[in-house]
Protein backbone atom coordinates (compact mmCIF):
# COMPACT_ATOMS: atom_id res chain seq x y z
CA UNK A 1 0.00 0.00 0.00
CA UNK A 2 1.12 3.02 -1.20
CA UNK A 3 -0.01 6.46 -0.11
CA UNK A 4 0.05 9.54 -2.91
CA UNK A 5 -0.45 13.54 -2.78
CA UNK A 6 -1.20 15.85 -4.95
CA UNK A 7 -3.50 19.36 -4.32
CA UNK A 8 -4.42 22.39 -6.19
CA UNK A 9 -5.54 20.29 -9.09
CA UNK A 10 -7.68 23.35 -10.74
CA UNK A 11 -9.63 20.72 -13.33
CA UNK A 12 -11.12 24.07 -14.63
CA UNK A 13 -8.08 23.66 -17.10
CA UNK A 14 -8.86 21.87 -19.65
CA UNK A 15 -5.18 20.26 -19.75
CA UNK A 16 -5.43 19.54 -16.07
CA UNK A 17 -8.47 17.74 -16.13
CA UNK A 18 -6.80 15.45 -18.80
CA UNK A 19 -3.93 14.75 -16.62
CA UNK A 20 -6.97 13.22 -14.07
CA UNK A 21 -8.39 11.25 -16.38
CA UNK A 22 -4.98 9.75 -17.77
CA UNK A 23 -3.93 8.56 -14.56
CA UNK A 24 -3.63 4.62 -15.00
CA UNK A 25 -6.39 2.32 -13.77
CA UNK A 26 -4.66 -0.23 -12.84
CA UNK A 27 -1.75 0.90 -10.90
CA UNK A 28 -3.45 2.69 -8.21
CA UNK A 29 -5.93 -0.14 -7.06
CA UNK A 30 -4.33 -1.01 -3.53
CA UNK A 31 -3.20 2.54 -2.89
CA UNK A 32 -4.40 5.67 -0.91
CA UNK A 33 -4.84 9.02 -2.56
CA UNK A 34 -4.85 12.69 -0.64
CA UNK A 35 -5.75 15.46 -2.00
CA UNK A 36 -4.95 18.56 0.03
CA UNK A 37 -8.07 20.63 -1.55
CA UNK A 38 -8.72 23.10 -4.65
CA UNK A 39 -10.08 20.44 -6.59
CA UNK A 40 -12.72 22.83 -8.19
CA UNK A 41 -15.12 25.72 -7.93
CA UNK A 42 -18.21 23.75 -10.02
CA UNK A 43 -19.56 21.19 -8.09
CA UNK A 44 -20.22 18.98 -11.87
CA UNK A 45 -16.37 19.24 -12.37
CA UNK A 46 -15.65 18.39 -8.42
CA UNK A 47 -18.00 15.15 -8.87
CA UNK A 48 -16.59 14.13 -11.87
CA UNK A 49 -12.66 14.21 -10.64
CA UNK A 50 -14.36 12.21 -7.58
CA UNK A 51 -15.70 10.11 -9.30
CA UNK A 52 -12.81 8.80 -11.42
CA UNK A 53 -9.98 9.38 -8.57
CA UNK A 54 -12.64 6.87 -6.01
CA UNK A 55 -12.55 4.46 -9.50
CA UNK A 56 -8.92 3.82 -9.46
CA UNK A 57 -7.76 4.51 -6.01
CA UNK A 58 -8.29 2.33 -2.85
CA UNK A 59 -9.28 4.91 -1.10
CA UNK A 60 -9.45 8.74 -1.68
CA UNK A 61 -9.07 11.39 1.59
CA UNK A 62 -9.72 14.87 0.83
CA UNK A 63 -10.10 18.46 2.25
CA UNK A 64 -11.53 21.58 0.72
CA UNK A 65 -9.21 24.30 -0.55
CA UNK A 66 -10.61 27.98 -1.07
CA UNK A 67 -11.60 27.80 -4.66
CA UNK A 68 -13.55 24.64 -3.53
CA UNK A 69 -16.25 27.08 -1.62
CA UNK A 70 -16.15 29.61 -4.35
CA UNK A 71 -20.29 29.96 -4.83
CA UNK A 72 -22.14 32.58 -7.45
CA UNK A 73 -24.98 34.07 -7.21
CA UNK A 74 -27.41 31.12 -9.03
CA UNK A 75 -26.29 28.85 -6.47
CA UNK A 76 -27.53 30.55 -3.63
CA UNK A 77 -25.72 29.34 -0.90
CA UNK A 78 -23.14 30.24 1.19
CA UNK A 79 -19.76 28.74 1.35
CA UNK A 80 -20.33 26.73 4.45
CA UNK A 81 -23.77 25.30 2.42
CA UNK A 82 -21.03 24.73 0.01
CA UNK A 83 -18.90 22.55 2.07
CA UNK A 84 -22.14 19.89 3.39
CA UNK A 85 -23.02 19.88 -0.24
CA UNK A 86 -18.71 18.93 -1.69
CA UNK A 87 -19.02 16.36 1.53
CA UNK A 88 -22.31 14.53 0.25
CA UNK A 89 -20.79 14.31 -3.17
CA UNK A 90 -17.39 12.26 -1.40
CA UNK A 91 -19.92 10.19 0.41
CA UNK A 92 -21.56 8.72 -2.49
CA UNK A 93 -18.01 7.96 -3.60
CA UNK A 94 -16.72 6.74 -0.69
CA UNK A 95 -14.23 9.24 -0.21
CA UNK A 96 -13.13 10.38 3.21
CA UNK A 97 -12.91 14.44 5.05
CA UNK A 98 -12.34 12.49 7.58
CA UNK A 99 -9.76 10.51 9.90
CA UNK A 100 -8.57 7.23 8.09
CA UNK A 101 -7.06 4.77 9.58
CA UNK A 102 -4.44 2.47 7.27
CA UNK A 103 -2.53 -1.08 8.96
CA UNK A 104 0.90 0.89 9.20
CA UNK A 105 -0.62 4.64 8.72
CA UNK A 106 -2.87 7.09 10.22
CA UNK A 107 -4.51 9.79 7.55
CA UNK A 108 -5.58 13.46 9.68
CA UNK A 109 -7.20 15.72 6.95
CA UNK A 110 -7.15 19.50 9.06
CA UNK A 111 -9.86 21.77 8.21
CA UNK A 112 -8.31 25.23 8.18
CA UNK A 113 -8.91 28.69 7.34
CA UNK A 114 -6.49 31.71 6.87
CA UNK A 115 -6.44 33.82 10.09
CA UNK A 116 -4.37 36.79 8.87
CA UNK A 117 -1.54 35.51 11.84
CA UNK A 118 1.22 35.42 8.47
CA UNK A 119 0.60 39.28 8.03
CA UNK A 120 -1.90 42.32 8.49
CA UNK A 121 -4.44 42.39 5.41
CA UNK A 122 -3.90 45.16 3.17
CA UNK A 123 -5.43 47.10 0.37
CA UNK A 124 -3.17 45.08 -2.74
CA UNK A 125 -5.16 41.84 -1.06
CA UNK A 126 -8.65 43.18 -0.56
CA UNK A 127 -8.25 44.30 -4.20
CA UNK A 128 -7.21 41.39 -5.89
CA UNK A 129 -7.58 37.65 -4.07
CA UNK A 130 -10.62 36.60 -5.06
CA UNK A 131 -12.04 34.90 -2.48
CA UNK A 132 -13.04 38.19 -0.64
CA UNK A 133 -15.76 38.16 -3.36
CA UNK A 134 -16.44 34.63 -4.80
CA UNK A 135 -16.54 33.40 -0.96
CA UNK A 136 -19.81 34.09 0.63
CA UNK A 137 -20.44 33.83 4.72
CA UNK A 138 -22.96 33.68 7.08
CA UNK A 139 -23.74 37.41 7.81
CA UNK A 140 -21.28 39.23 10.99
CA UNK A 141 -18.78 36.39 10.15
CA UNK A 142 -15.46 38.07 11.03
CA UNK A 143 -12.00 36.37 9.44
CA UNK A 144 -11.57 34.64 13.07
CA UNK A 145 -15.16 33.00 13.06
CA UNK A 146 -14.56 32.17 9.58
CA UNK A 147 -11.09 29.99 10.89
CA UNK A 148 -12.91 28.53 13.98
CA UNK A 149 -15.57 27.13 11.71
CA UNK A 150 -13.58 25.18 10.15
CA UNK A 151 -10.70 24.61 13.22
CA UNK A 152 -13.71 23.56 15.14
CA UNK A 153 -14.66 20.32 12.39
CA UNK A 154 -10.96 19.19 13.51
CA UNK A 155 -11.44 15.87 15.59
CA UNK A 156 -7.08 14.77 16.86
CA UNK A 157 -7.71 13.02 19.68
CA UNK A 158 -10.10 10.10 19.44
CA UNK A 159 -8.10 7.79 17.30
CA UNK A 160 -5.16 5.21 18.61
CA UNK A 161 -1.86 6.68 17.14
CA UNK A 162 0.63 3.86 18.24
CA UNK A 163 2.92 2.69 15.78
CA UNK A 164 1.76 4.42 13.18
CA UNK A 165 3.36 6.68 11.02
CA UNK A 166 1.23 10.24 11.06
CA UNK A 167 0.27 11.63 8.12
CA UNK A 168 -2.11 14.93 8.62
CA UNK A 169 -2.64 17.25 5.44
CA UNK A 170 -4.39 20.88 5.13
CA UNK A 171 -4.71 23.02 1.85
CA UNK A 172 -3.67 26.45 3.64
CA UNK A 173 0.16 26.63 5.06
CA UNK A 174 1.07 26.04 8.55
CA UNK A 175 3.74 27.71 8.63
CA UNK A 176 4.80 30.85 6.34
CA UNK A 177 8.61 29.83 6.49
CA UNK A 178 7.57 27.19 4.34
CA UNK A 179 7.55 29.41 1.51
CA UNK A 180 11.30 28.71 -0.15
CA UNK A 181 12.79 31.78 0.20
CA UNK A 182 13.40 32.35 -3.70
CA UNK A 183 9.23 33.15 -3.69
CA UNK A 184 9.13 34.68 -0.88
CA UNK A 185 9.48 38.36 -2.14
CA UNK A 186 7.10 37.76 -4.95
CA UNK A 187 4.53 36.67 -2.69
CA UNK A 188 5.00 38.46 0.20
CA UNK A 189 1.49 40.56 0.12
CA UNK A 190 -0.38 37.13 -0.03
CA UNK A 191 1.28 35.93 2.87
CA UNK A 192 -1.88 37.12 5.08
CA UNK A 193 -3.97 34.72 3.05
CA UNK A 194 -1.66 32.13 3.39
CA UNK A 195 -2.54 29.79 6.12
CA UNK A 196 -2.57 30.06 9.72
CA UNK A 197 -0.23 29.40 12.57
CA UNK A 198 -2.75 27.94 14.45
CA UNK A 199 -2.33 24.85 11.95
CA UNK A 200 1.29 24.51 13.28
CA UNK A 201 0.00 23.67 17.14
CA UNK A 202 -2.26 21.49 15.63
CA UNK A 203 0.37 19.55 13.75
CA UNK A 204 2.90 19.84 17.02
CA UNK A 205 0.50 18.66 19.20
CA UNK A 206 -0.56 15.36 16.97
CA UNK A 207 3.39 14.84 16.65
CA UNK A 208 2.65 14.81 13.09
CA UNK A 209 5.54 12.69 11.03
CA UNK A 210 4.45 14.19 7.65
CA UNK A 211 2.19 17.04 6.98
CA UNK A 212 1.16 17.75 3.73
CA UNK A 213 0.23 21.22 2.50
CA UNK A 214 -1.44 22.70 -1.13
CA UNK A 215 -2.18 26.39 -1.98
CA UNK A 216 1.29 27.32 -2.23
CA UNK A 217 1.65 25.94 -5.93
CA UNK A 218 5.16 25.73 -5.00
CA UNK A 219 6.61 22.25 -4.61
CA UNK A 220 8.13 22.17 -1.04
CA UNK A 221 9.84 19.37 1.00
CA UNK A 222 11.16 20.74 3.98
CA UNK A 223 12.00 18.83 7.49
CA UNK A 224 11.24 21.21 10.81
CA UNK A 225 11.60 19.40 14.01
CA UNK A 226 10.22 16.23 14.02
CA UNK A 227 7.74 16.88 10.65
CA UNK A 228 8.43 16.79 7.23
CA UNK A 229 6.33 19.47 5.12
CA UNK A 230 5.22 18.26 2.05
CA UNK A 231 3.84 20.34 -0.93
CA UNK A 232 2.69 18.56 -4.18
CA UNK A 233 0.75 21.54 -6.24
CA UNK A 234 -0.69 20.69 -9.24
CA UNK A 235 -0.71 23.95 -10.17
CA UNK A 236 -2.34 25.97 -12.73
CA UNK A 237 -1.85 24.94 -16.43
CA UNK A 238 0.89 28.20 -16.72
CA UNK A 239 2.79 27.39 -13.67
CA UNK A 240 5.69 24.82 -14.76
CA UNK A 241 8.52 26.02 -13.09
CA UNK A 242 7.80 25.21 -9.16
CA UNK A 243 5.61 22.19 -10.12
CA UNK A 244 6.51 18.60 -10.51
CA UNK A 245 2.62 17.78 -11.97
CA UNK A 246 2.86 14.18 -11.00
CA UNK A 247 1.74 12.31 -8.09
CA UNK A 248 4.60 12.03 -5.09
CA UNK A 249 4.28 9.15 -2.87
CA UNK A 250 5.24 9.70 0.49
CA UNK A 251 4.85 6.38 1.98
CA UNK A 252 4.80 3.00 1.51
CA UNK A 253 4.46 0.30 3.60
FE1 LIG B 1 -5.85 27.57 -2.48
Amino acid sequence: MRIYVISDLHVEYKQNRNWVNNLSRIDYKQDTLIIAGDVAADLNLIEEVFKFLSGIFFKVVYVPGNHDLWVNEEMNINSIEKLEIIRKIADKYDISMSVVELSGAIIVPLYSWYDYSFGKLNQELINTWADFRRCKWPQNFSQQMIAECFFSINKTEDFNIKNKKIISFSHFLPDIKLVPRFFTNSISYLFPVMGSKRLLEVISNLQSDIHVFGHLHVNCNKTQGKTRFINNSFGYTYETYFNKKKLQCIYEG
